[in-house]
């Protein structure tokens, strides 16, 4: 119970708004040098890895610190002059983010708009790249992946629940839940069955026939997460994903999410909500990019 399904190893997310051309310079020696500490890394050479990470190390800290010059000159050797007319702004969206998932584990990702919890969540399901740092899914290195390859690992091992459901409005539950399973190369009836077994563990062996307006919004989040888990993912990943439910829903979402991870189904969600926080197994506070805190709650 207690492998590591997917790790974060010093991710970093910048965006460069504007005309920022030493951020931009510098940034651009970053992902040149970490392109390097990817090939030594994969080289297996000791000595060289341990160097180019230091060197790494040194110059994000710099970035970080909105130190853009002195972070290129480290990496290059050579000056660049500060801009004082710079227009434009840095946003460190993440900022040298280093995690572990394990299997089993229901982790809630918590913290101010702003802090980043999207875009954590967006690496950790490998649905944007991160600007340096590395990403793997098991032993398997995903950071450089060819996009080819990505569609079949998303599709295969992360499921995903957003907010607004997702749900296609023509569709019934049962059509809407076997649609992921396209691509599984089951057949029709298997599929079939595989659905029906995904919305009678949801609560939802009765609303088959119902279109997405004909339910309630609890009911609706719960096909869109029969849905997220009709084909086994490793990890199923949740964007406020009872943003738009009222009290009484939420905790029964919840429940059924509590349910499902006693079945050793693993989750990562971002809330604003401290009760759904509450009712997960681990919770990351997110601040400016960083991770304030990261810490396991007491079972209630
Ligand atoms: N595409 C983008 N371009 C520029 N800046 C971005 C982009 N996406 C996000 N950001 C910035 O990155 C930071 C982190 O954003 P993120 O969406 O991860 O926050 P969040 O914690 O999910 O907030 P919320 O609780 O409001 O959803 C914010 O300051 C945001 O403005
Ligand atoms: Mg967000």
């Amino acid at each position: 119970m207690t492998e590591n399904i997917l790790k974060l190893n010093k991710i970093s997310k910048t965006y460069i708004i504007g005309n920022r051309k030493n951020a931009a310079k510098a940034q651009k020696e970053i992902q040149k040098l970490h392109k390097k500490y990817e090939d030594v890394c994969a080289r297996n050479d000791a000595r060289c890895k341990k160097e180019t990470e230091s060197l790494l190390e040194q110059a994000q800290a710099l970035f970080s610190k909105e130190k853009y010059e002195e972070s290129y000159r480290l990496i290059t050797g050579k000056a660049i002059k500060p801009r004082a007319k710079d227009r434009g702004a840095v946003v460190h969206a993440l900022d040298n983010v280093t995690l572990e998932i394990k299997k089993g584990e229901l982790v809630a990702i918590v913290g101010p708009s702003g802090s980043g919890k999207s875009t954590l969540l967006n690496m950790l399901g490998l649905l944007d790249a991160p600007t340096a740092g590395l990403i793997y899914l098991g032993d398997l290195n995903v950071t450089g992946i060819k996009n080819k390859k990505l569609p079949e690992i998303r599709s295969k091992d992360l499921g995903f629940v957003f907010q607004s459901f997702n749900l296609i409005p023509s569709l019934t539950a049962l059509e809407n839940v076997i649609l992921p399973l396209k691509y599984a190369g089951a057949s029709k009836q298997r599929r079939r069955e595989m659905a029906i077994k995904a919305l009678e563990s949801v609560g939802l062996g009765d609303r088959l026939d119902h279109t997405p307006n004909e339910l309630s919004g609890g009911q609706g989040q719960r096909v869109a997460i029969a849905r997220s888990i009709v084909n086994s993912p490793a990890i199923i990943f949740g964007d406020e994903l009872t943003g738009e439910l009222d009290t009484k829903m939420t905790k029964e979402i919840m429940e059924l999410i509590q349910k499902l991870n006693d079945k050793g189904q693993t989750f990562i969600i971002v809330t604003h909500n401290p009760e759904v926080a509450k009712m997960c197994k681990r919770t990351i506070y997110m601040l400016d990019g960083r991770v304030e805190k990261d810490q396991l709650n007491r079972k209630s």
